[in-house]
């Protein structure tokens, strides 16, 4: 099942296809730098999901979500604060008791249903093909109504991909953002590599290739702080790991915080250090010893799309903003599905 989806989701992650939308993403981050104002304070972890929903709505559903970024942030945390209750055996028994954090995750989860079910039914009003992923998954609907996708089906594609792309990409630039407010001598390399490339116009596709040091950026935040901070999969059957048996119905958790901080692969770990991320560290790079995007099967469908998003708004925003800290602010890394930051990330914004 898991394999006939992905085939059918494949097209619209394809490279050609994606590469049409570094305008669009180039412009949502050009509008959030002009809404800004000098030294104001802002909850960066909102602004950044804030951006990446509305790119993610018009990209892949052609939609504004920008009036409904608050409502679907909501609903989103209220899902993953009962999401290690979803973790525990019984929890789909568990998930019918009426325990209260839960209670308002069932009713977070009908919340963006509608939202999406809204989508859907506007885009069959509409009738036309917006070639976009929403079309695809609709097109494969009508086309195939023996073994097709039932209306629920193509709601859980949509949101999975509608979740899936941007709690992560706005994670990843709000830990970024931190780690550079505490290092100016990162940022000061970075915004003279900005302005040389762009030399003060818009960043677009063509300059990705020449924003390599704003690429060793997003990867090495992304190794201290990875969104998807762990992995887990339930064994079908007993499973050997070496001389370790995992038992049927085990469940089974990769870590890549752990191993992207692992030693033996990153002299002094802790530090942040995008000058590390040369071509020969990267070759010699074991292969899971870096894996922000998980890997197998069910490697992130996304990461181009994610990369091209994640180098062109950090080059958009820091072409003319520096964000610092609040002094005083507790970060407070908040693992759950994602690695979240508990009590947001309240930031100053500077005019360059
Ligand atoms: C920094 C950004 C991102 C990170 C760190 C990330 C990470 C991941 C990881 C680790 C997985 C695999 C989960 C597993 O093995 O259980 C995954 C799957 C997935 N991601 Fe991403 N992702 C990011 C951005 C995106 C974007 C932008 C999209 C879509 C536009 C996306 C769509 C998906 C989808 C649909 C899957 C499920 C694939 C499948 O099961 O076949 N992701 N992502």
């Amino acid at each position: 099942m898991h394999l006939r989806q992905r085939r059918l989701m494949q097209p619209a992650f394809h490279r050609d296809r994606i590469s049409g939308f570094g305008n669009l993403m180039v412009g949502y981050a050009d509008r959030m730098r002009n809404s800004w104002t000098d030294g104001v304070t802002l909850d960066v972890s909102r602004e950044m999901n804030r951006l990446t929903l509305s790119i993610v709505g018009k990209t892949l559903f052609d939609v504004d979500v920008d009036q409904q970024a608050a409502a679907v942030g909501e609903a989103l945390t209220a899902v993953m604060e009962s999401f290690w209750m979803m973790m525990l055996p019984f929890s789909e028994l568990l998930e019918r008791l009426p325990v209260p954090k839960l209670r308002r995750a069932r009713m977070a989860r009908a919340r963006l249903d509608a939202i999406i079910y809204g989508m859907i039914a506007d885009r069959r009003a509409s009738g036309r093909d917006h070639g976009d992923l929403l079309s695809m998954l609709l097109t494969a609907q009508d086309e195939d109504e023996g073994g097709g996708m039932t209306d629920q089906q193509v709601r859980d594609e949509a949101m999975t991909i509608f979740l899936a792309g941007h709690e992560t990409t706005a994670n990843a630039l709000m830990w970024m953002w931190y780690l550079l407010s505490s290092a100016p001598d990162v940022e000061a390399k970075l915004h003279a590599e900005v302005d040389r490339v762009l030399q003060g116009r818009l960043p677009g596709l063509g300059d990705l290739a020449s924003l390599q040091y704003v690429e060793r950026v997003v990867t090495e935040a992304m190794r201290l702080y990875p969104p998807a901070w762990i992995i887990g999969r339930r064994a079908i059957e007993d499973y050997a790991l070496g001389d370790y048996v995992a038992p049927a119905r085990s469940i089974l958790v990769m870590s890549p915080y752990l191993m992207q901080r692992d030693p033996r692969f990153y002299t002094d770990p802790g530090r942040f250090d995008p000058d590390r991320w040369t071509p020969e560290f990267r070759a010699a790079l074991p292969k899971f010893a870096y894996f922000p995007f998980g890997g197998g099967p069910r490697q992130c469908i996304g990461e181009s799309f994610a990369w091209m998003e994640l180098i062109l708004l950090t080059a958009t925003i820091s072409q003319q903003w520096r964000l610092r800290l609040v002094p005083g602010h507790p970060v407070v890394p908040q693992p759950l599905i994602t690695l979240r930051a508990k009590h947001g990330m309240r930031m100053t914004v500077e005019k360059r």
